[in-house]
């Protein structure tokens, strides 16, 4: 595969990990309920509701439209709102009030009556298997014959009716290889090897602000934002406490 053409998608919740990851010039941004644990300090997604989503939506949809940005927005269905068509239909209606359009939602064949409906009133619709962390136990998933083949059916089903991306979580990276190679969109893996067209990572994480004790093995941190920031504060603190002129806070060049 030809590495140029992948494409890079990142979680964003907010104003500093959205314009962070606009500068570094990522290809799509997910508002994802992984925020859940990253923000709110939840133990699952399953706590988290359609207003958390709005409101963080919101703060990351104003940073685009701030930047004039292109780069393509998709918003999370949180758990229980694919309970019914109505509920979907109702979330739907609710997130297109604050300018999403294009939803990520977990599930397979069982959606699709949902998918249709929502794909009928012009939503894009972006398919999520594998581990879908709403409902699955959090392991590698599809490790038999027989779960691999109902993914690459429900992926051959997505393609026929107009999906175009699906992130594809924590599967042997030979079988996301297959997935791809029979899926003319772009899977975009999380845990599912390098041979799909795009990577997702949570933005935390990926700056290295999540917990060290937080490591499964798909998990690469490329900053260190959890230890600058204790070291700023740190510095921070000292400075208050230090009673020599030359490096207390505030100086008299810092007060009024
Ligand atoms: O909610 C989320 O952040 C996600 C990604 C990890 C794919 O679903």
């Amino acid at each position: 595969m030809n590495k140029k053409t992948k494409k890079v998608w990142i979680t964003a919740y907010d104003v500093p990990s959205a314009t962070a990851s606009l500068d570094a010039g990522v290809d799509g941004i997910l508002v994802g309920d992984s925020l859940g644990m990253t923000v709110y300090g939840l133990d699952s997604t399953k706590e988290v509701t359609v207003e958390m989503m709005c409101r963080h939506f919101e703060a990351v949809y104003k940073t685009l439209k701030k930047h004039n940005s292109e780069v393509e927005l998709v918003l999370d269905f949180p758990f229980g709102t694919t309970e019914n068509i109505l509920i979907a239909l109702e979330t739907a209606e609710k997130f297109k009030n604050i300018g999403a359009e294009c939803f990520k939602i977990e599930g397979g064949k069982e959606m699709l009556p949902i998918f249709l409906e929502l794909i009928s009133r012009g939503f894009e619709i972006i398919g999520h298997l594998g581990l879908t962390p709403q409902t699955s136990e959090l392991k590698v998933q599809a490790k038999t014959m027989e779960e691999q083949q109902e993914i690459l059916e429900v992926i051959k089903i997505f393609e026929d009716i107009g999906i175009t991306k699906i992130v594809l979580e924590c599967v042997p990276a030979d079988f996301a290889k297959k997935a791809q190679e029979i899926f003319s969109g772009d899977i975009v893996g999380i845990g599912a090897g390098s041979d799909v067209n795009a990577q997702i990572l949570v933005f935390d994480d990926v700056i290295g602000r999540t917990a060290s004790n937080f490591s499964p093995k798909f998990l690469r941190r490329f900053g260190k934002s959890l230890e600058e920031s204790v070291n700023a504060v740190q510095k921070y603190k000292k400075a208050v406490l230090c009673s020599d002129e030359k490096n207390m806070f505030p100086k008299e060049e810092e007060s009024y």
